[in-house]
């Protein structure tokens, strides 16, 4: 099965953690978003996104732009696991929202979304990355849970394989 990383970032936090992943799976490609192609989403079985947040809840510049790209693709037949980077003190009402933007992006093209996490170690006030209670997929906070990243990436890891 071939596997894709592809991230964006603006600080090189989703970056660190999209290596990390990466190196954990077998084969897995890792790409930024702006130099990842159309060809790089169709020939991957499974697609592993992140992004961070920013603007109070919105996509990176590099992930808005891509956006056309991913609404090109069929995602019918790919498997696709969501990570997102935050900060849940300075930003507790749009914690991680940018994993839930991109999870209406890929599901809205019949994309299968695999990964789903517990809402549960987290302190904010609202989501849009929550789906019936939990997050679409990893939720990672760099800036005030630093120490939690590692065993979270383990854990989902687990999971998504
Ligand atoms: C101006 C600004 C706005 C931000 N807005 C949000 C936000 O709305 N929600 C959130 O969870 N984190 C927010 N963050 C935190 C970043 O998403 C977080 O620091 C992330 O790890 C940055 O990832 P990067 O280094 O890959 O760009 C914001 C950070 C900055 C500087």
């Amino acid at each position: 099965m071939k596997i894709s990383v592809i991230y964006g970032t603006d600080t090189g936090t989703t970056r660190t953690v999209a290596k990390t992943i990466a190196r954990k799976l077998p084969k897995a490609s890792l790409r930024h978003i702006t130099d990842a192609s159309r060809e790089d989403f169709e020939s991957s079985e499974f697609l592993i996104l992140g992004s961070p947040t920013y603007c109070l809840g919105e996509l990176p510049d590099d992930w808005t732009k891509a956006l056309p790209l991913l609404s090109a693709v069929d995602m019918t037949a790919k498997r696709v696991a969501l990570f997102g980077t935050g900060d849940q003190l300075n930003y507790p009402d749009s914690f991680v929202d940018a994993m839930g933007i991109l999870y209406d992006a890929v599901t809205a093209h019949g994309a299968d979304v695999t990964g789903p996490t517990e809402a549960i170690g987290y302190q904010f006030n609202k989501s849009e990355a929550l789906r019936n209670g939990k997050f679409v997929g990893l939720a990672l906070d760099l800036d005030n849970q630093a120490n939690k990243t590692e065993a979270r990436i383990e854990s989902w890891i687990q999971q998504i394989i």
